[in-house]
């Protein structure tokens, strides 16, 4: 059985979408959600789904020990990253080499980095006139939105489409594509 903690600093609903997916799977569990924030919603989803949650402060993230304790008592072999805005200590990076995946909203290395977050993507690929956009699956490193690439999934984007329409096109892209993803990543881990 592999454990999966998943990150998520807001609403979850990309937490929610992979928890589901992995219900009743006897290879994959999601052992826990944890949060940067008492006030993300994602914490409503998990006390909901029955999945055990935790909330550490900014600072205790930025310093590691706290988190890495919390996942090694968990056996945590994997972690999800959807929607958590903090970047990830070179720390806990270490703890999880190679273990530690991120969905970003956008066809990465366009619309990445610091800053790069929600709307803000999208309003980006529309300010750029882009024609499309789509989602990006990746390994995370010290730096935002980089690391190796596992998968890109598009959504065309049309000259009179507002950033509320590209998001719930990536939205579409993100629930049908990010759980299938994992489970194929999961599978490369001995
Ligand atoms: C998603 O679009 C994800 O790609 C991005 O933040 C959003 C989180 O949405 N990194 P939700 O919290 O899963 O609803």
């Amino acid at each position: 059985m592999k454990r999966i903690a998943i990150f998520a600093s807001g609403s979850g609903s990309n937490a929610e979408n992979i928890a589901n997916y992995f219900k009743g799977s006897s290879e994959v569990e999601i052992s826990l959600i944890l949060a940067n924030t008492p006030k993300a919603y994602v914490l409503e989803r998990a006390k909901k789904l029955g999945i055990e949650s935790v909330v550490v402060t900014n600072d205790e993230f930025r310093n590691a020990d706290k988190v890495i304790d919390i996942l090694k008592e968990k056996d945590i072999d994997f972690i999800v990253l959807a929607g958590f805005l903090l970047l990830v200590p070179a720390k806990l990076i270490a703890a999880y080499p190679g273990r530690i995946v991120n969905i970003h909203p956008a066809l990465l290395p366009k619309h990445g980095g610091k800053g790069m977050y929600g709307d803000r993507v999208h309003e980006a690929v529309v300010a750029a006139g882009d024609t499309e956009s789509g989602i990006t699956i990746h390994l995370i490193d010290e730096c935002y939105d980089r690391g190796t690439t596992f998968f890109q999934a598009m959504c065309p984007v049309l000259p009179t489409d507002t950033p509320h329409d590209v998001a719930e096109k990536v939205h579409a892209l993100e629930y049908k594509h990010f759980p299938h993803v994992i489970e194929e990543i999961l599978k490369t881990l001995k």
